[in-house]
């Protein structure tokens, strides 16, 4: 079987082919090949099952190897269902075009094909989780990856509110897509290392009640009368009754912010989290191993390297009701 391709972040790929365990075949900017999917990936986006490379000279030339691929192995597939078509490329200056021109060409051939199948092609990332369609990743100007199964890990861009007082704000976004849940009308949120305000007012603007952490000032006062402000330590916080979320994105030690998360499952002050460690310049992987160490005490936990993440990862969960 062909080894899968693994989308992530550019310049993190060495980090996501140690995380995956393979050496890999072949790298680039944003992707690496190797290995099968593993269960689960911080570093990946998304992963192309087995893919197929293929190579073109023009865009034409790569649309319709990618839509005769397509058509070859659907042969005898039955397709009641929307199905999800993705085309995303290698960051590399001038392929975002390329790329749009090969999904359009690509979706003309296929109508002209099998218009039936075509119509329920849905563009886009899937949801988090396996998927069956057509992923076609553009490594280069004439290189193609081609597969029809993927997995999707969760991260996604996100749009930016100009109301927020922080671009932050944007990972609180992004992880509750990961989660699947998002903080509801009247549940409560301890948001530590809240300043300037951006979780705050995410979680806030859903009709949450935040307490807004940090010892320096909130931008705007907190911006939203849902949020209030206590200037104090957050290590040194305890809540006065059981939060329904803990969100942390504190600029500490990852280790130190590890073990306030592992205090507040273990002290059962929170229900749901979203907490961002910020590993810098050092190997993330010890810290990873640590995070994934978590799982007993959770009924769900994942760690991400969100599409907002710069040199940090987040976790993502909820506490297990027995932890
Ligand atoms: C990256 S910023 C948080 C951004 C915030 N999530 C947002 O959306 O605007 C990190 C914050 O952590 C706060 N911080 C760091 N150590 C802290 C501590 N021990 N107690 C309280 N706040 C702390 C800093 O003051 C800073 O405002």
């Amino acid at each position: 079987m062909n080894a899968a391709l693994h989308v992530c972040q550019p310049g993190y790929e060495s980090f996501l082919a140690k995380e995956a365990g393979v050496a890999p075949e072949k790298t680039g900017p944003g992707w690496v090949l190797g290995g099968p999917v593993p269960e689960d990936l911080c570093f990946a986006h998304l992963s192309l099952v087995a893919p197929r490379e293929l190579t073109g000279r023009s865009v034409n030339a790569l649309a319709w190897a990618a839509a005769d691929a397509f058509a070859e192995s659907a042969r005898g597939e039955r397709f009641d269902a929307p199905w999800p078509f993705l085309v995303e490329e290698a960051g590399l200056p001038g392929l975002a075009r390329r790329a749009k021109g090969v999904e359009e060409e690509c979706l003309a051939r296929l109508r002209a094909k099998m218009s039936r199948v075509a119509k329920l092609a849905v563009p886009g990332r899937p949801a988090p989780g396996p998927a069956r369609g057509l992923f076609v990743y553009a490594a280069d100007f004439d290189r193609l990856f081609v597969s029809r199964e993927a997995v999707g890990w969760g991260p996604r861009r996100m749009a930016d509110d100009p109301q927020a007082p922080s671009r932050s704000y944007l990972k609180a976004e992004e992880a509750y897509g990961v989660l699947g849940r998002e903080p509801a009308p009247g549940e409560t949120v301890v948001d530590l290392g809240a300043a300037p305000g951006g979780w705050s007012y995410s979680a806030a603007r859903r009709g949450a009640r935040v307490t807004a952490v940090d010892n320096g000032p909130m931008k705007g006062g907190g911006l939203h009368p849902g949020i209030v402000h206590r200037p104090e330590d957050a290590f040194k916080f305890a809540p006065q009754a059981p939060a329904d979320w803990l969100f942390c994105d504190m600029v500490e030690d990852p280790e130190r912010v590890a073990g306030l998360l592992e205090d507040w499952l273990a002290r059962g002050w929170c229900r749901r989290f979203v907490v961002n460690l910020k590993f810098g310049r050092r190997d993330p992987l010890p810290l990873l191993r640590r995070a994934r160490a978590l799982r007993g005490r959770c009924a769900v936990l994942k760690v991400r390297h969100l599409f907002h993440d710069r040199e940090e990862f987040t976790l993502v969960g909820e506490r297990a009701a027995d932890a």
